[in-house]
């Protein structure tokens, strides 16, 4: 079996469930080397992956090295990107893309000039949750679908004891834009592009909360939106709301998620920041949603949002023995093999952060604002490979016109 060789730069929290999947559950990747700007934690991966410690550089520079999957900080994407791409590397690339939609847009620029894939993640929706969602609505479960709501709530506050560069503090590290990916992705998916955005966004002050922090009480200096409320017109007819930010409190008891209209069922579809589900049903006449089976395999059944104290172990185990993560880096591996285009295309990332740089300029201009960039829809998954370890539901091709255009815009 043909392998494709990776380098992964950047083994910190996300890095323990990349590798394990890469590692154990997808034949076609051989991870060759690993990097860290931290020693003991290249040395922690290559110790137990069995992946040669490298530097940035020399993952750049190595032949057998295809990909570069680049799981740094937000604060680090556009140059350990750009750098891949230089060397005519294909890159996967951890969310957001770059920290602000020009950066993105110089970066899917060099890609499309060097010839090579350029993904982003969230690859959440290649899970069995969304897959299931997207097949329910090809096949007409809902009939004609109309509306769409999601909405992410949670607060990201650096409450740790010492004052540390935070994701809330870099551009593109807000709620918006660290959760949001996972929502537009999902939304990408089941709806395809984005035609007109309309909203409002703001930037809310917040304060470093911890009392044992130097710089308690002091405002913190965030620089991107916080609170994203947003309309999006969609090019297949659906109307939807995207709700994001990153003060409030959103409860562990409910499931964040995302709710679809259609004329004849209400889908709802689960937290976009996992691989399962459930997937919940309601069709006219019936009093209340069913839970629908899963049609496809890769659903870890973690719940992500569990944080903090006695269930710190828990989310431990489900963020790196039930996540997915991986997959997008794997369909990209299989697209290199089989010459057909990988799931999450070069425009997809980019397609998401201009949603958010729109509605920053809605705010500003009180216009709505047309999109410049377009994502038609990936193409499905295979229904029916149950089992997380059903590799060979990537082992596909098509032609690159392919139209995935939803049955109810033809
Ligand atoms: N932690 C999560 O729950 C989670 C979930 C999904 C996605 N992500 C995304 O994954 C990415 C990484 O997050 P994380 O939580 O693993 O962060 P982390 O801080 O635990 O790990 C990032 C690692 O990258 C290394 N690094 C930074 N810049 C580098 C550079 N220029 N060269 C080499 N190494 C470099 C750091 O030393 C660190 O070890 C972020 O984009 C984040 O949004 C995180």
């Amino acid at each position: 079996m043909r392998k494709v060789g990776i380098g992964v730069i950047g083994c910190g929290m996300i890095a323990h469930t990349y590798l394990e999947n890469l590692a154990k559950r997808f034949g076609v990747i051989k991870i060759v080397g690993v990097a860290d700007l931290i020693e003991e934690k290249a040395k922690w991966a290559s110790e137990r992956y069995g992946a040669k410690i490298m530097t940035n550089e020399e993952i750049y520079e190595c032949p057998e090295i295809e990909i570069v999957v680049n799981l740094t900080n937000v604060w680090s994407h556009y140059e350990v990107t750009r750098a891949a791409l230089e060397h005519g590397k294909h890159v996967y690339s951890e969310k957001m893309i770059a920290e602000n939609f020009d950066r993105a847009k110089e970066l899917y620029d060099l890609a499309e000039e060097k010839g090579v894939m350029f993904a982003c993640a969230p690859d959440t929706f290649l899970g069995g949750g969304y897959q299931t969602c997207r097949k329910l609505i090809d096949d007409g479960f809902i009939g004609v679908p109309f509306a769409v709501n999601a909405t992410i709530i949670r607060s990201y506050l650096p409450s740790g004891p010492a004052p540390a560069l935070n994701n809330v503090l870099v551009d593109g590290g807000t709620i918006p834009y660290d959760m949001g990916g996972y929502y537009i992705h999902a939304l990408q998916q089941m709806f395809g592009p984005v035609r007109r955005v309309a909203g409002f966004s703001k930037n809310t002050p917040k304060y470093w909360s911890n009392p044992a922090n130097p710089k308690y009480g002091e405002k913190l200096d965030i620089r991107s939106s916080n609170i994203v409320v947003t309309s999006l017109e969609f090019e297949c007819g659906v109307l939807g709301t995207l709700t994001a930010g990153d003060i409030g409190v959103m409860s562990m008891a409910e499931i964040p998620g995302i709710w679809v209209y259609g004329t004849e069922g209400t889908l709802f579809c689960p937290d976009p920041n996992t691989f399962g589900g459930p997937v919940k049903l309601l069709k006219p006449g019936a009093e209340n949603f069913v839970e629908m089976p899963m049609t496809h395999g890769y659903h870890g059944d973690e719940r992500s949002f569990n944080f903090g104290g006695q269930q710190e172990q828990d989310f431990m185990i489900r963020m790196w023995e039930k996540s997915r993560r991986g997959v997008g880096v794997a369909d990209m591996a299989w697209s290199i093999v089989n010459e057909r285009p990988a799931r999450i295309s070069n425009e997809m990332g980019l397609h998401t952060i201009e949603i958010l740089h729109g509605v920053d300029v809605c705010t500003e201009t009180g216009k709505v604002y047309e999109m410049t960039t377009r994502n038609p829809r990936p193409v499905a998954l295979r229904a029916g490979f149950m089992g997380n370890d059903c590799e060979a539901v990537f082992d596909d091709k098509w032609d690159e016109n392919i139209d995935t255009t939803p049955w109810w815009c033809k």
